[in-house]
């Protein structure tokens, strides 16, 4: 039995990786789907237009500033004066996985170190902002 114990651990351990890199590689997907049109592939923005994603201050500070700047948009979450001539859309027709995954995605790649954000973070965030059932199923 314990010997089934630790092999079972030693495949978690060699699998664990691989799952990772596939949420990655989705996150990477799902981002220059939705955001890459505005921020750029290489999350460099367009001057004036849209912000760089490159050490942003909302994809390395709290989770909730950048999860509800997906969710709401940026005239929800910043109102009034932009300094940019482009306006963010909400995302909350997606789900909280895929929020999740483009939100880690940004805050650990374009030298960001903000570190992952879960499906239940966003879900929270969606409660919270009174979007729950906005969502819709894929
Ligand atoms: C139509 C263009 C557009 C699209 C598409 C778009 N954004 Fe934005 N985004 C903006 C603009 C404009 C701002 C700046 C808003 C402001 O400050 O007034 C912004 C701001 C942000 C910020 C805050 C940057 C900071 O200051 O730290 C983050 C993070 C962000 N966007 C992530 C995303 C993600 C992730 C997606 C895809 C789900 C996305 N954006 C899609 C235009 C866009």
């Amino acid at each position: 039995m314990k010997g089934n114990k630790l092999l079972c651990a030693g495949v978690m351990l060699a699998l664990a990786p691989a799952a990772f890199a596939e949420e990655a590689e989705t996150g990477r997907a799902l981002y220059e789907a939705n955001c890459a049109s505005c921020h750029q592939f290489d999350g460099g923005g367009v001057p004036m237009m849209q912000p760089e994603l490159i050490l942003s201050p909302r994809a390395n500070g709290d989770i909730g500033g950048v999860i509800d700047m997906i969710l709401l948009g940026s005239a929800a979450v910043e109102p009034g004066m932009s300094d940019y001539s482009n306006e963010m859309p909400p995302f909350d027709y997606l789900t909280d996985e895929d929020i999740a995954l483009i939100a880690s995605y940004v805050r650990t790649n374009f030298e960001n170190a903000g570190g992952a954000v879960t499906a239940a973070d966003v879900h929270e965030r969606r409660k919270r902002a009174g979007l729950e059932g906005t969502a819709q199923p894929e």
